[in-house]
């Protein structure tokens, strides 16, 4: 007997691997060894007599691999309800956050909250996330601005991803918005902001870095200088680029072979042909879009005909998109941006992972990290189509069921 060994049998599976359309699989099983995919296939094509350790019935369920939500800002404090009103009422996202609100008001918000409670709230939106089959999970700084309130975010972060069972990426995002104390000075800021890194980086605590390009955050010049320091570092980079404005963002960001572009509403063909190039993701937003109540659309059409990989996320923030829900953003993304099921399905796993620069998950395959939801479906696009319905039955963690 193999003690190592779990069988997990009678399932659907989708397993996104493979050159056929989602992977289907009728009548499949998985074999996990500790946190690996070891087999995946068909039950009737299992190895006959194999002796395992445990044995689960999925009983015909749909099963996926673990999503992947690449771009979020969990860890904050208070809320935006009140900005949310005031824009209701007319007043645009860019003119709260000239007039010291928008993210300035979240930034205090932060610096005022403990860690404790940073660590309670950002722990319970995981947990909702992975109440949906979020295995794997980017948070983002960018609410501290200061060597040390970003530090402790970047900590907070971490805690989430010892602490609960699904995987956390953390990325640096110091280069969010000014922080008050440097009115007038972003180049000041940004300087100061360079040298944080290699302290963050010598503790763990981050596996990329972010910057806001846009004109209510920095210039491209002043992004440059954060995606140097990044790269001195050894350090990927990711940029939320074309949001508001076309800054040429994702060509700078291109350059510098950055994982993924995000937002993009604004993005041009050149910068769709600089992300092509570098093998750039496109992680695209409806969560923002919709709450943001844009109505200029990413390019879709072109980003799918030059051939770069799509993903989406929920960008889960206090301002422009407070959603808690990756299977709303897959709706959402088939709804507004007109991506196929399928698309938005692999823009939720494969390409999110890649989006993250993880090669071990995203699809179900032999060798990949053991991270599968059973969903109460018959195929995948059924999660697509319906929303505010969670058909999640069970959610695996590296081979292990919490
Ligand atoms: O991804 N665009 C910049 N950053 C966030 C919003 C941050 C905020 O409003 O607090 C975003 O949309
Ligand atoms: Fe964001």
């Amino acid at each position: 007997m193999n003690p190592g060994l779990t069988l997990w049998r009678n399932a659907r599976l989708a397993t996104f691997a493979g050159a056929e359309p989602w992977g289907l699989v009728e009548g499949g099983a998985l074999l996990t060894e500790g946190s690996q995919l070891l087999w995946v296939g068909r039950d009737a094509d299992l190895q006959r007599g194999l002796r395992v350790q445990a044995d689960h019935d999925l009983q015909g369920a749909l099963v996926t691999p673990g999503l992947v939500d690449a771009h979020t800002h969990l860890v904050y404090g208070g809320d935006r309800a009140a900005e949310f009103e005031m824009r209701l009422q007319g007043a645009s996202y860019e003119d709260i956050a000239r007039a010291g609100g928008g993210i300035r008001s979240t930034v205090a918000a932060t610096r005022a909250a403990s860690s404790e409670m940073l660590f309670a709230s950002a722990a319970a939106r995981a947990r909702t996330l992975m109440q949906e089959g979020v295995t794997t999970l980017e948070i983002k700084s960018g609410y501290g601005l200061s060597a040390e309130h970003e530090t402790r975010c970047l900590t907070v972060a971490r805690r989430i991803g010892a602490e609960l069972p699904l995987t956390v990426r953390t990325t640096s995002l110091a280069a969010h918005a000014l922080p008050p104390e440097f009115a007038g000075r972003p180049d000041d800021y940004i300087d100061e902001a360079c040298t944080w890194l290699a302290e963050q980086k010598a503790a763990g605590l981050v596996d990329a870095v972010d910057a806001f390009c846009d004109t209510i955050g920095f210039t491209a010049t002043q992004t440059e200088r954060i995606f140097m320091a990044a790269q001195q570092l050894g350090l990927p980079v990711k940029l939320h680029a074309e949001q508001l404005s076309d800054q040429g963002g994702a060509a700078l960001a291109a350059r510098y072979g950055a994982l993924s572009c995000d937002h993009l509403e604004h993005l041009s063909a050149s910068g769709i042909a600089a992300m092509q190039g570098a093998g750039t993701v496109a992680m695209l937003l409806p969560g923002a879009y919709y709450f943001l109540r844009d109505t200029k659309l990413p390019p879709v059409q072109a980003l799918r005909d030059a051939g770069v990989p799509m993903a989406i996320a929920t960008d889960h923030n206090p301002g422009s998109s407070p959603c808690l829900s990756l299977l709303l953003m897959l709706n959402m993304a088939c709804t507004l941006f007109r991506l196929t099921p399928e698309e938005a399905w692999r823009g939720v796993t494969v390409n999110a992972a890649r989006a993250l620069g993880l090669q071990d998950r995203g699809t179900l395959a032999p060798g990949q990290r053991a991270d599968f939801v059973a969903w109460d479906a018959e195929h995948p696009r059924e999660l697509a189509y319906r929303f505010g319905h969670n058909p999640c039955l069970r959610v695996v963690f590296g081979g292990a069921d919490r």
